[in-house]
């Protein structure tokens, strides 16, 4: 029997820590779903002291889900920790997971602390968490660059106040595998209580090194891994979960421990995140990224046409690749509809639900010959977005563009219960049909970002815009899809200014640290 390597997803924390990735408690919930269908071990769902959106979230994922932990992070605090406690009162299992840090440069300059009052606090708090759950998780905060004497102690320390899972962070990405790989078998070695307790990992991305990093300590003894989907994170994100489950399974000669990951569900995972976050996935990310198994030069292909194996590592299929992506058209019911729509993952709440989703469908239908999964998680993410309370929606949009003449848009919208229009000159019928919009509504939000990219293939296909805006400090993410990359930009903007409306209820960053 191989050991059980512990899968543990901060997507929704970590991941949520991305400029412009933050989720509302319903995107939140949808996650945490497909990540029990997932079945992740552990679901890091927040961070419940940060704000009390924060908090309802991390609430919401700790009713909802059955089968994964939910855990909570929180500082080395009393009332951090209280709060994480009572946000997970009624989860089937709950973790505490908390944290302080150990380096020199984070304990002289942030924390104001010496080694003994780090020590002091980070035991005073792990015998609190145990007062809410026997599951408790202790992190010093930047161990990477810690000093592996001082490590030795806390990490004896808080085994002996009760901690369960001592997870090592490379919170700045600076670890390299070989040398990160020494210090975790260092540490187990090295601490005389290191038995009673499980090591873990968490590596950012900084140096391009984290999934790297994480398995080098797996195989000096690590047993969890703490990941994201697509990689999400703060920076350059943090281990993604895909490759280190498909390398521990792939390299089954070499790892003596396996995931219990459903890694057919992968796929449907990494594109609900992607759709509800508005961040891409890049054509060449390994495992998700569209091009994973695509076979382009033709002594590929001709290899792969007499034996697969000579090309590919893994199949397609086992992440959630389906040969023959058409699956419904016009003429499709409404039962067909809903069974594919739940074997993507999502989750109808009511009847209503339903009809209005497969509205969408049909009228999608009628524009798309073919509809792909890729144009039903469009459909999912738009209804994701659709129920969110939207105070503004998009009634008309029509545009001009002619040679030789100066492209415009004329936009009517339904804001504040009223039926607005405006219009605008613009470089290109999106910039006038945005600058239309944006008279109407005056955001005066900064476009960090806009995006176009196309569901499937062909002309007719739907075109799925991400727009990233900044006002006061808040980045937010907008996406719309349609088979018309003018509405489907509208939409997007749109989307983006009614998250705006929302009232930030989420943490503020001077908040967030010790
Ligand atoms: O990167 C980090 O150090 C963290 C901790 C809270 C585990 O995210
Ligand atoms: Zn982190």
């Amino acid at each position: 029997m191989k050991d059980h390597l512990i899968i543990f997803d901060t997507t929704l924390r970590d991941g949520e820590q991305s400029p412009g990735a933050s989720m509302t408690r319903d995107e939140k919930l949808r996650i945490a779903k497909a990540l029990e269908r997932l079945n992740v071990d552990i679901i890091e769902a927040g961070f419940p002291a940060a704000s009390p959106g924060d908090f309802d979230a991390v609430q919401a994922v700790a009713r909802g889900i059955k089968d994964s932990i939910v855990c909570g992070l929180s500082r080395a605090l009393d009332n951090d920790i209280d709060r994480a406690g009572a946000a997970l009162k009624d989860a089937q299992r709950a973790r505490i997971h908390t944290f302080i840090a150990t380096s020199p440069i984070h304990m002289q300059r942030k924390l104001n602390m010496t080694p003994a009052q780090v020590i002091e606090h980070a035991v005073r708090a792990v015998k609190r968490a145990r007062q809410f759950t026997d599951d408790v998780e202790f992190s010093p905060e930047d161990a990477g660059r810690s000093e592996e004497d001082f490590l030795c102690r806390i990490l004896e320390a808080v085994i002996d106040a009760g901690a369960t899972t001592l997870n090592i962070p490379d919170t700045v990405g600076y670890s390299i595998p070989q040398q990160f790989g020494a210090t975790i078998a260092n540490l187990i070695e090295r601490i005389p209580n290191s038995d009673k307790a499980i090591f873990s990992v968490h590596c950012h991305n900084d140096l391009g090194l984290a999934v790297a990093n994480s398995l080098a300590a797996v195989m000096n003894g690590a047993r969890q891994i703490e990941c994201t989907i697509n990689g999400l994170g703060e920076r350059a994100g943090n281990a993604s979960l895909e490759e280190v489950v498909m390398a521990v399974k792939t390299r089954q000669d070499v790892f003596t421990c396996q995931t219990r990951i459903d890694t057919r569900e992968i796929l449907t995972c990494s594109k609900l995140v992607s759709t509800i976050t508005g961040f891409p996935v890049q054509p060449n990310k390994a495992i998700v990224g569209a091009n994973a198994f695509a076979h382009e030069a033709g002594i590929h292909q001709d290899g792969i046409l007499k034996s697969r194996e000579t090309y590919e590592i893994m199949r397609a299929e086992d992440v959630g690749w389906t040969a023959n992506r058409m699956v419904l058209g016009k003429h499709s019911g409404r039962n067909a509809f809903k069974n594919r729509m739940v074997e993507l993952g999502f989750e109808f709440n009511s009847e209503e639900e339903i009809n209005k989703t497969f509205m969408r469908f049909k009228q999608l239908a009628d524009k798309k010959h073919e509809i792909f999964d890729e144009d039903l998680q469009a459909l999912i993410s738009e209804t994701t977005v659709a129920s969110e309370d939207e105070q503004i929606k998009l009634i008309a949009l029509k545009v001009c563009s002619e040679t030789g003449e100066i492209p415009t848009a004329t936009v009517t919208l339904r804001f504040a219960n009223k039926e607005l229009t405006g219009c605008s000159e613009g470089g290109g019928v999106v910039d006038a049909s945005l600058k239309a919009i944006e008279k109407i509504v005056q955001s005066n939000a900064v476009m960090a970002l806009y995006s176009v990219n196309n569901i499937t293939n062909g002309t007719d296909a739907q075109g799925e815009v991400s727009v990233r805006l900044e006002k006061d400090g808040r980045i937010v993410t907008g996406l719309g899809a349609d088979t018309d990359i003018v509405i489907a930009s509208a939409k997007a903007y749109i989307n983006a200014i009614n998250k705006l409306q929302i009232p930030d209820q989420r943490r503020h960053p001077q908040q967030a640290t010790v």
